[in-house]
């Protein structure tokens, strides 16, 4: 692999794929439209992190501008995670927004690679949300599709529509669910990032619901790898699942939070708002026999890097 294209490359997993690319001696041009889930110093200051390597090209524009021509220009693989993500913001007149950037923002890029003499490997970020709430034991990706919110709807869309292409043309397009990402550069909206601030405040923790719900995190290296992995071994139209090293409680989180903060916060549970998914737990034995991946950082090592980063942020 020599030149890889990355949409979303300011963004959470996308700044930290972007520079493990770099660092393995692939050219990357880079694509963000600073699309305000994620707001802009926060963005820039991952952008800052990639630096001015030699070997990047940052392009600051929606994918909707359609440049194909000049990103895709000698380009052999792409990592499709320019989204709008986000499960609890995308009701009432949001989801034409979510509509957009999931569904046909995705469609425009799988016709520009397609229209390519060769077309390049691409790899989409999907959702564990596409699930909904998971029932019995472990959710395998033949698992039913139950989204709960209109954010997850838009996924499974995605993913159909690059199905279709996969399956009419043979566009070598492959989809990975990742489960509730986090560690450095977490997105502001999301729970470890909003807990680590307010407990660093010492203002009250705003828990949604009764704290019971589950997940099952997963350390934002190890969707990177999963990225690399799938690149390499994936075939068209495959779909894993990537979770982390096991499901949690939300309240048993908050408890090593505390622990690596070495206090006590006050709890405010709240109604939190619709469309939140009681519990999530991947089987990720597709992902490991077909790609090799592996979880590689547990939990507790994850959230202590997470802190680290915070702390420099909230100096810096
Ligand atoms: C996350 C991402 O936001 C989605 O973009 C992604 O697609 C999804 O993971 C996924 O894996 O499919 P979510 O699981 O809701 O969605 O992740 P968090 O925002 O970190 O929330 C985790 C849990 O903490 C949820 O139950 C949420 O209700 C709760 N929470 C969140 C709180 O109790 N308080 C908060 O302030 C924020």
């Amino acid at each position: 692999m020599t030149k890889a294209l990355v949409t979303g490359c300011a963004g959470f997993i996308g700044s930290h794929l972007t520079q493990r690319l770099l660092r393995d001696g692939v050219t990357v041009v880079g694509v963000d439209g600073f699309l305000d889930n994620y707001d802009v110093a926060a963005k820039l200051r991952n952008l800052a992190e990639i630096g001015n390597h030699p070997a990047f090209t940052f392009h600051s524009t929606m994918l909707q501008s359609q440049r194909w021509k000049e990103w895709l220009d000698g380009v052999d693989t792409v990592y499709h995670l320019a989204a709008l993500p986000g499960v609890r913001n995308s009701w009432g007149k949001a989801f034409a927004d979510y509509v957009n950037h999931n569904i046909l923002a995705t469609q425009m890029l799988l016709e520009a690679c397609l229209a390519r003499q060769k077309p390049p490997v691409i790899v989409v970020s999907s959702s564990s949300s596409v699930y909904g709430t998971m029932q019995g034991t472990l959710t395998d990706e033949s698992s039913p599709l139950r989204p709960v919110s209109p954010y997850g709807v838009t996924k499974e869309a995605m993913e159909q529509i690059c199905l279709v292409y996969a399956k009419a043309y043979g566009l070598p397009v492959t989809m990975l669910r990742y489960f509730t990402v986090y560690g450095p550069r977490q997105r502001p909206d999301m729970a470890f990032h909003r807990f680590f601030r307010q407990m660093m405040k010492g203002d009250p923790v705003v828990i949604y619901g009764d704290g019971q719900q589950s997940r099952d995190f997963t350390y934002v290296a190890d969707a990177v790898e999963a990225n690399i992995l799938a690149a390499r071994h994936a075939s068209p139209g495959e779909i894993f699942n990537v979770g982390g090293d096991r499901e949690i409680k939300l309240l048993d989180v908050l408890s090593i939070m505390s622990g690596l903060l070495n206090l006590t916060p006050n709890l405010s549970f709240q109604l939190g708002p619709a469309g939140d998914s009681l519990r999530t737990c991947a089987d990720i034995q597709l992902a490991q026999t077909r790609l090799g991946y592996r979880p590689q950082v547990p939990l507790e090592e994850g959230l202590r890097l997470q802190l680290i980063d915070m702390r420099a942020q909230a100096k810096g």
